[in-house]
């Protein structure tokens, strides 16, 4: 494995972009409380980085009572609701909330997820040991400006590489989740995994069937969110998504045999993943799971090549199961996903009336998802030929859609200018079925443009169907 050639010299961390609250509160630790603090772990990495840190981690040699009485003397306000794990967090006067974590050891993880007893050291240097990846194992001091770096996690930042601080057997162990951290931080900041630590990935890969789905699910999403390319990771660690989705598995090396694809299902499916252009979550979750059906449906066709008939609907059933059971996603999510599954492979064709369709089954906030799939996915075709007609024009379909809401056309109930209550007063009726006949009737007339959005219009065409119906 090579390391990235990057070369940045003397990386060294800006303390100008360290909040100020921060630097105050490590002084009072120090000098009201006469304890070490530092900045540990994910900020001091972002800050050698130049990156801006999403939140700042204290770590202390004070136990939580000893913080807690230091924060009361200083008057700060706080809460307690880690200090089973040694946190303090400290709440600050501009808003922002420090997390003070009290010097930790090596801990056992049973449910792969707490520790099984917070087993407090002496010094910064015991409780850095006990961390994943040399990155995310340097400590710094702003007060003082020391830098604490006994792994070679500035070197690491330098090479791009990441390396676990300890045996990797050893560290996996202890948290199996840290094999899929370290797909993640690969992904991330674009790193590989150095060589001993990627071996053992794949040596410990079943640990992670002891991880929880929330845990799991969180990874997914912290990967996906970064909107970075995940091909080379998830092709070369394949072993770490088979274990998390084994329902894939079968799309491995699935050539497709087919003039529309040059890649087989798995790498198509990365493809599809890194051209959804966002960082939204269940895109990129339903373009990972959008041809999981396909091995299943794979039909030779005389014309000598396969065939996936119905591939959509195979792949949305599996991923309902999967999804369900190998991930904590809300109900929004899930369905989002499930969706975006179910339909990657309809087509709208550009015309006002299959827009507004679209619009009415779909609504606006879907098709903009759908599109960043949809384009995904058209990008990682062949056209043979040049032939559009497996391609949607997107663009002239968000054309037509801008006009339709520019005129504020009509495409679902609401938008009808007549409601169910109009219709059993003109009608003298009670509510019953044919009220919901006449309305969606009436829709599909305004939608197909042959009678138009007007109270009267509307009134007099229900009266017909009415009779027609009745
Ligand atoms: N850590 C660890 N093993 C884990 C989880 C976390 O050693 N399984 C340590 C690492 O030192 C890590 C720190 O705890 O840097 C904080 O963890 P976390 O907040 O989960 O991640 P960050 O490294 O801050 O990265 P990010 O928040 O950017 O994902």
């Amino acid at each position: 494995v090579e390391a990235r050639n990057i070369e940045k010299k003397n990386i060294k961390i800006d303390k100008n972009a360290i909040p100020n609250s921060a630097i105050t509160l490590i002084n009072d630790i120090m000098t009201k409380g006469s304890y070490e603090a530092y900045l540990v772990g994910g900020c001091v990495r972002d800050l050698l980085l130049g990156e801006t840190p999403h939140d700042y981690d204290i770590c202390s040699n004070a136990t939580p009572s000893q913080i807690i009485s230091l924060l009361k003397t200083l008057r700060y306000k706080y809460h307690t609701v880690g200090i089973e794990f040694g946190t303090v967090t400290a709440i600050m006067q501009d808003g922002n909330e420090y997390e003070i974590t009290t010097y930790r050891g090596e801990s056992t993880y049973t449910d792969g997820r707490h520790p099984d007893s917070v087993n407090f050291v002496s010094t910064i240097q015991k409780d850095l040991v006990r961390r994943d990846f040399t990155i995310n194992a340097i400590a710094y001091n702003p007060v003082t400006d020391n830098l604490i770096d006994l792994f070679g996690g500035r070197r690491d930042i330098n090479k791009g590489v990441i390396r676990s601080i300890q045996k990797p057997d050893i560290s996996f162990k202890d948290d199996a989740l840290r094999i899929m951290r370290a797909l993640r931080f690969a992904i991330k900041f674009g790193y590989v995994i150095d060589m001993t630590t990627s071996l053992a990935i794949n040596r410990n890969v079943d640990l992670l069937n002891n991880i929880s789905k929330e845990r799991i699910t969180e990874e997914y999403k912290k990967i996906f969110s970064y909107n970075k390319p995940v091909l080379q990771v998830f092709s070369q660690y394949r072993k770490v998504i088979a274990t998390t989705i084994p329902e894939i598995v079968p799309c491995f090396d699935f050539k497709q045999n087919n003039k529309y694809h040059k890649h087989d299902v798995y790498k198509h499916t990365l493809h599809v993943v890194d051209k959804c252009n966002t960082n939204k979550f269940e895109i990129k979750m339903a373009a990972l799971l959008h041809d999981i059906g396909k091995p299943s449906t794979c039909t030779l066709g005389d014309d000598g090549y396969c065939h996936f008939y119905g591939h959509p609907e195979v792949s949305y059933e599996i991923s309902q199961k999967l999804l369900k059971e190998r991930f904590r996603l809300t109900t929004e999510q899930y369905e989002l996903i499930l969706n975006l599954i179910r339909y990657h492979d309809i087509t709208i064709a550009t015309t006002r009336k299959s827009v507004k369709r679209a619009l009415n089954k779909h609504g606006l906030d879907f098709l903009k998802d759908w599109f960043i799939l949809k384009k995904a996915d058209a990008d990682d075709h062949v056209y043979p030929d040049n032939n559009w007609k497996y391609m949607v024009d997107i663009p002239k379909i968000k054309e037509i859609i801008q006009e339709i809401l520019d005129e504020n056309a009509c495409f679902k109930l609401k938008d009808l200018k007549i409601n169910g209550n109009d219709i059993m007063k003109l009608l003298n009726i009670k509510p019953c079925e044919h009220i919901g006949i006449i309305l969606n009737t009436l829709l599909n007339e305004v939608i197909d443009e042959d009678i138009i959005n007007d109270p009267n219009v509307l009134k007099t065409r229900a009266s017909e169907i009415y009779k027609e119906i009745s």
